[in-house]
């Protein structure tokens, strides 16, 4: 269990953390989610023990998290927001590096090195220059230098920046396996689709504060309204007015109708309908309430700016 308590770390122009309190238990997988200059690099750089805490303290299985304790970071993966990789240098001969500066005695350093490498899915590539990766294979490389001595912790700060969507997969399925099995990640990231894909906790931080904090259901209840159905206007769809009235309230807007789903709305039923009564699925849209709606809600500004 990793416990943060009234955590603040002030650099001289700026509070990067304002008392965070958070609390992450064993085998979760949990969401960091915030702008950029949020704190979020900061708070992981206190969780490693890199930096220490003007004010609070955190613990990890009831230890004191200090920079001057570095037996505790054992128990952590550090997964830099910026890949800390030796391009001229080939994936094996980059990890051989990570590994000796944790100490692994060789022969059991080449065995882990050769599993993580397959469960990365760059067995193939190892001897190859990490110049010649893409960007997702460069990050997944990033992830598995980080893990050689086997922490139960991961901390993973924007994994994902300068990735394509394809690779970007892969990272989630090889994270998602990882915690399966067992390890906690701990995920930075200003992309809330990330966050609400990946993680069974989330908190959402914003000028060194955090300002909710729950699972993605809890945080998206806090907001005023449920899901929506926008249904263009057009001869067909007008004339099946009372098809969606039967569903919820609906409101007339210049180019569209407007409808709010009433107790115990199920959207299969409702597409069943819809499908009956001859309209195209291409003429309706669902919108669901997001992280980032309710980012919006509580501090007024979107989370990509
Ligand atoms: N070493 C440092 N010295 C001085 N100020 C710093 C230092 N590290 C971070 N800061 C400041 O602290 C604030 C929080 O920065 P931090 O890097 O933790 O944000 P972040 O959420 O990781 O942002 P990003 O999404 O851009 O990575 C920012 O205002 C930043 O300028
Ligand atoms: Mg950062």
């Amino acid at each position: 269990m990793i416990k943060v308590d009234r955590l603040t770390k002030k650099f001289p122009e700026v509070t990067a953390l304002r008392e965070v309190s958070l609390e992450i238990p064993e085998g979760e997988f949990f969401g960091l989610l915030g702008p950029n200059g949020a704190g979020k690099t900061t708070l992981m750089s206190l969780l490693v023990g890199y930096l220490d805490a003007d004010d609070g303290q955190i613990s990890i299985d009831g230890e004191v998290v200090r920079r001057d304790k570095l037996d505790l970071r054992k128990h952590i993966g550090f997964v830099p927001q910026s890949l800390a990789l030796y391009d001229e240098m080939s994936a094996l001969q980059n990890l051989e590096m990570f590994g000796k500066l944790f100490g692994i005695p060789s022969r059991e350093l080449h065995k882990r090195i050769e599993e993580k490498l397959d469960s990365a899915g760059l067995f193939e590539r190892r001897k190859d220059k990490v110049k010649t990766f893409s960007g997702g294979m460069k990050r997944r490389l990033n992830i598995i230098a980080s893990m050689l001595h086997d922490p139960g912790i991961l901390l993973c700060d924007e994994p994902t920046v300068g990735v394509d969507p394809q690779s970007r997969n892969a990272i989630f399925e090889f994270l998602e396996r990882l915690n399966k099995q067992g390890k906690t990640i701990v995920y930075t990231t200003h992309y809330m689709e990330e966050a609400e894909r990946l993680c069974s906790r989330i908190g959402i931080i914003d000028h060194g504060t955090i300002i909710a904090l729950g699972s993605v259901d809890e945080l998206l209840s806090r907001l005023p309204y449920d899901e929506t159905i926008s249904i263009m206007k057009n001869p067909s769809t007008r004339e099946c007015l009372p098809v969606f009235q039967s569903f919820g309230t609906l409101t007339e807007e210049d180019d569209h109708y407007e409808l709010k789903p009433s107790d115990g709305f199920a959207l299969s039923n409702f597409f069943a309908k819809v499908e009956s009564s001859g309209l195209k699925y291409q003429w309706i849209e669902l919108h669901r309430p997001t992280l980032e709606a309710l980012f919006l809600q509580l501090t007024g500004r979107r989370l990509r700016d």
